[in-house]
């Protein structure tokens, strides 16, 4: 759908989303949906636990879409650099000299030894523990020792391989794809949704991390619905916030979000006091409707952003193996002169957020266990959960449809995108 920008803005001002609230809440209420609304088709349950479908994956996906790779305050000063492995791939995040960030594959080009074998640290240039060839910030190869024994070595061609990498704001984004399109054209409408939102004041103080046995897609599921959390967290978020009638708007490339009633209406989110509120105000230019509820992206494949007043936070769900997903839960804070105070509020803020992300973690636990069992075929579809669908679809259209089992595949179903 092409639509104009000032229409794509208009989705999240406050009398619209309060009138698609009170609207949601006469579907719910009532027991209907809308009458346009098609029956969405069952997602094959083999789409979770088959080996060849995980390996499409790691082939057509991950290689291929933006994912988060860290935060610019992580690598502040100049020689910081962060080391990880995404989809087993090691890679290095590194600030040169000119203050810009960079990511290489942590490989050296002499035998292939990882790198940067610390997960975060400061260095003035890249040195290879195992002969010792060096590279630069800017990943030049810069030195070899007894480089006369390589006489048809010239090192101006043995750069350290860069990675896409592109800066959201403070958020960085890598892709292994060099022909991706830009990460902003690649969120499309909804990073115009989002544009109110202070990225380049945002800075990360914390991560928390769960590993689960359960499909990375049966996570994401997780985090991109809000049918289960009068259940799984009724005595957490489900007090705070009215998870039974999210507006929800679907976007091209999978992305999702789901904008849930804050249940004390202004400044009520997660509990507080006006009081707390009104000292924790970090709306500053942020959407009016960031006082009444909280706004849960969905940005394809891996994130989920939950936008509420005075709490930030980025979860981060990525594949181990087939059956089993790590969960990255990252807080940030809004912090408009650039500088990171952590206050007792902000730790709590990790205490209580958390004890949320436990709860779900409870429920998806053994969950690749119960779908391997033979015990369940096809995994039907509400008018709820109508993310999973726009979802799936995107991974089959990375895929491609016909690399994909016919058993395995999703099915057409014709739903609006925006
Ligand atoms: S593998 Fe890095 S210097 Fe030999
Ligand atoms: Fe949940």
């Amino acid at each position: 759908m092409n639509i104009q920008e000032s229409a794509v803005l208009e989705l999240e001002e406050l009398d619209v989303i309060q009138k698609g609230w009170d609207q949601e809440r006469h579907f719910f209420k009532n027991k209907v949906h809308p009458d346009d609304f098609p029956p969405l088709p069952e997602l094959p349950a083999a789409r979770y636990t088959d080996e060849a479908f995980y390996q499409l994956e790691q082939e057509h996906l991950w290689s291929k879409t933006w994912v988060l790779a860290g935060f610019a305050n992580e690598i502040a000063k100049p020689g910081d650099f962060k080391a990880m492995e995404i989809n087993d791939r090691p890679i290095v995040l590194v600030r040169g000299k000119d203050r810009e960030i960079r990511a290489f594959y942590n490989v050296c080009q002499h035998r292939g030894s990882t790198i940067c074998k610390t997960a975060n640290g400061n260095a003035k240039q890249l040195t290879c523990p195992y002969h010792g060839w060096t590279y630069d910030l800017e990943g030049n190869l810069q030195f070899v020792p007894a480089q006369h024994e390589f006489p048809a070595l010239d090192p101006a061609q043995k750069p350290l391989r860069s990675i896409r990498c592109e800066m959201n704001g403070n958020l960085i984004y890598v892709s292994f794809d060099d022909n991706a399109q830009p990460h902003q054209r690649f969120l499309g409408n909804i990073g115009l949704l989002m544009s109110d939102i202070p990225f380049d004041q945002v800075m990360h103080y914390e991560t928390v991390a769960w590993t689960v046995e359960s499909n990375w897609k049966s996570v994401q599921d997780a985090f991109s619905e809000a049918y289960h959390a009068r259940f799984v967290h009724a005595q957490t978020a489900h007090q705070s916030l009215d998870t039974t009638a999210p507006v929800k708007y679907l976007f091209k490339h999978g992305h999702y979000v789901q904008i849930n009633r804050s249940r004390q209406g202004e400044a009520g989110i997660f509990g507080q006091n006006q009081e707390a509120a009104d000292e924790s105000r970090t709306i500053g230019q942020m959407k009016p409707l960031t006082r009444y509820g909280q706004r849960a992206y969905n940005l394809f494949p891996n994130l989920t952003l939950p936008i509420t007043e005075g709490a930030f936070s980025v979860i981060a769900i990525w594949p181990v193996d087939v059956g089993t997903s790590r969960i990255d839960l990252h807080f940030l804070k809004i912090c408009p002169d650039g500088e990171l105070v952590v206050t007792e509020d902000d730790r709590e803020a990790v205490i209580q957020f958390s004890a949320v992300i436990d709860e779900d973690i409870a429920t998806l636990a053994g969950m690749h266990n119960a779908m391997t069992s033979g015990g369940l075929d096809s995994i039907p579809l509400s008018y709820g959960e109508q993310a999973l669908y726009n979802f799936h679809r995107e991974v089959d259209r990375l895929i491609g449809p016909e690399r994909i089992d016919p058993a395995l595949r999703v099915q057409d179903a014709n739903i609006p995108v925006y």
